[in-house]
C-alpha cells in the first residue's frame, strides 16, 4: 500500500495537526520526518486540546502506530514530558504505539544554549528560532559528532558524550560572555529519560519498509513548512532541516515509488512566525483582526512559543511554489472560518519585482524584500461558515475562493476546514 506525505505549504502553523489528525483515521502508521519539538500541532478534541511537539498526532487515534523518523532531532527530556502529559490525559504510550528511531539525532543542552548563543551573536540579523536547540543539532549531525538516539544504549559513554559536548559549548558560551551550563545538573535528566525510553528505539526504516510491503497505509508527517524549508525556504531564514515531501523519503528511510499523494496543508491567509521576508504581511488592523486577541487557542500565537505571528492575505506565488516544489497532489485549507465577515479578499498571484512580472518567488531574499504582491479582490463572504459540512453548504463566494485559489496553483482543493474542532471538515 502506498504512503502519503502530509506538507506544510506556507511557513509552518498551517494546521497540519489537525489534518493529520483526520489523515490518520485513514492509515495505520503516521510517521514524523523532520524537525523537533520547534513544531507545535494542536489538535481539538470534545473538550481537550492537545499540544504535540514530537510526537505525531496520529497518537490520538487509538489503532495507529506512530514513528519518530530518522530525520527528526529529539530532545530526549521534552520527549518523555511530552509522552507523560499525554498518559495524564488518558493516551495509552507503549512501544506498541510509539517507536523511536536508533538513527534520529538527540538534542542536547548543549545545543539548546549555542541556539541562544547563535541568535545573540546574529544581532539585528537574529533568524527568531525558536530557541528549542535545532539548528545546532542538525550543525552537529552534518559534522558528524551529533549524538544518536540508539547511543542511549550504553548510559555510561553517552554520558560521557554529553559532557563532551557541554565542554565544547560552555567554550563558546564563556567568550560570548554567556551563562555556562552546570554540566552534572544538565546530564542528569538525560539519563533518566534515556532509561526511559530505551524500549521504544528501533530501526524504524526497516519497520516501516515492512509494513509498506505489508500493505500498511503510511502517512508520513511533515513539520514546519515549504518556506522554512533549509534548501528551498528564504535562506537563512529557515529552520535546519527538509520539511518539503523529499525529507520525507531521507527522514523515513522508504523510497520515492512508496508516495503517491503529497497533501500539502495551508492556511487560508498567511503568517509567518520569526524574522524573513513575507510579501503579503499585513501591519495595519487587518492584519490584527487576521491574527486575533489570544483569547482563543486557535488565535494567531505561536504554540511553541507564544509570540504573535506576523498575518497577511493568502499568497499563492508561494503556494503554487509550494506545490511545486513538493509535487502536491492536492492542497487542504485550513481555517476558511476566520476570514467570514470580510468585505473582500485578496489573493496575491503573482509578483511584481523591478518591473517584471513573476510567478514564482524570486530565490534571493533581497529580490523578496523588493517583491511587489500583484492581487487579485475577491468578494467576501458575511456568513458563519463554521457548521458547513459539504460543498453547498459553502456560500457561493467561499466558493469562489476556494477555486480560484485551486486555479491559481493548480492543484485542486478537496477539503478545508471551517473550525478546530475534529469533525469541522467540509469535503468539496
Ligand atoms: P528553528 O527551527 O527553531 O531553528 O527556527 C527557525 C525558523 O523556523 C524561525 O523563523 C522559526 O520561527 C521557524 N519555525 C520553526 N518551527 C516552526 C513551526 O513549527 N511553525 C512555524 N515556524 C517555525
Amino acid at each position: 500500500m502506498p504512503a502519503t506525505v502530509l506538507v506544510g505549504a506556507q511557513w509552518g502553523d498551517e494546521g497540519k495537526g489537525r489534518i493529520a489528525d483526520w489523515l490518520a483515521t485513514e492509515s495505520d502508521v503516521v510517521a514524523r520526518y523532520g524537525g523537533g519539538d520547534n513544531a507545535g500541532h494542536t489538535v481539538y478534541v470534545g473538550q481537550q486540546v492537545f499540544k504535540l511537539h514530537t510526537i505525531p498526532s496520529g497518537i490520538l487515534r487509538g489503532q495507529v502506530m506512530c514513528v519518530l523518523g530518522n530525520g527528526m532531532v529529539v530532545n530526549p527530556v521534552n520527549l518523555v514530558k511530552e509522552m507523560d502529559q499525554l498518559q495524564a490525559l488518558g493516551v495509552t504510550i507503549t512501544p506498541e504505539r510509539l517507536l523511536f528511531s536508533t538513527r534520529a539525532h538527540l538534542i542536547t543542552p548543549a545545543h539548546i544554549a549555542l541556539d541562544a548563543a547563535s541568535e545573540k551573536a546574529r544581532g539585528a540579523q537574529a533568524i527568531g528560532t525558536t530557541l528549542r536547540g535545532i539548528g545546532p543539532a542538525y550543525l552537529d549531525k552534518t559534522g558528524r559528532k551529533g549524538i544518536r538516539a540508539g547511543d542511549m544504549a550504553n548510559i555510561e559513554e553517552f554520558a560521557d558524550a554529553l559532557h563532551q559536548s557541554i565542554r565544547e559549548a560552555n567554550e563558546v558560551l564563556a567568550r560570548q560572555d554567556m551563562a555556562t551550563l552546570d554540566a552534572d545538573a544538565a546530564v542528569a535528566p538525560y539519563i533518566e529519560a534515556a532509561a526511559r525510553l530505551q524500549p521504544f528505539l528501533a530501526d524504524t526504516a526497516v519497520y516501516l519498509n515492512q509494513r509498506l510491503q505489508e500493505g500498511a497505509r503510511v502517512l508520513c508527517e511533515g513539520a514546519q513548512g515549504t518556506l522554512l524549508d533549509v534548501d528551498h525556504g528564504s535562506y537563512p531564514f529557515v529552520t535546519s532541516s527538509s520539511p518539503t515531501a523529499g525529507g520525507a523519503l531521507t527522514g523515513l528511510g522508504i523510497g520515492p515509488g512508496r508516495i503517491d499523494r503529497v497533501v500539502g496543508a495551508a492556511k487560508s491567509f498567511s503568517t509567518r512566525v520569526g524574522a524573513g521576508p513575507m510579501p503579503t504581511e499585513l501591519t495595519d488592523a487587518l492584519g490584527d483582526r487576521l491574527r486575533g486577541t489570544g483569547e482563543h487557542f486557535w488565535d494567531e500565537y505561536g504554540t511553541t512559543t507564544g509570540r504573535p505571528r506576523r498575518c497577511g492575505w493568502l499568497d499563492a506565488v508561494m503556494l503554487r511554489y509550494a506545490v511545486l516544489i513538493n509535487g502536491c497532489t492536492e492542497l487542504v485549507l485550513t481555517k476558511l472560518d476566520i476570514l467570514s465577515g470580510f468585505e473582500e479578499l485578496k489573493l496575491a498571484v503573482a509578483y511584481r519585482v523591478d518591473g517584471k512580472l513573476l510567478d514564482y518567488p524570486p530565490t534571493t531574499n533581497a529580490e523578496l524584500e523588493r517583491a511587489e504582491p500583484v492581487y487579485e479582490t475577491l468578494s467576501g463572504w458575511q456568513e458563519d461558515i463554521s457548521g458547513a459540512r459539504r460543498g453547498g453548504d459553502l456560500p457561493a463566494a467561499a466558493r469562489r475562493y476556494i477555486q480560484r485559489i485551486a486555479e491559481v496553483c493548480g492543484t485542486p482543493v478537496h477539503t478545508v476546514s471551517v473550525g478546530p474542532e475534529r469533525d469541522q471538515l467540509v469535503q468539496l
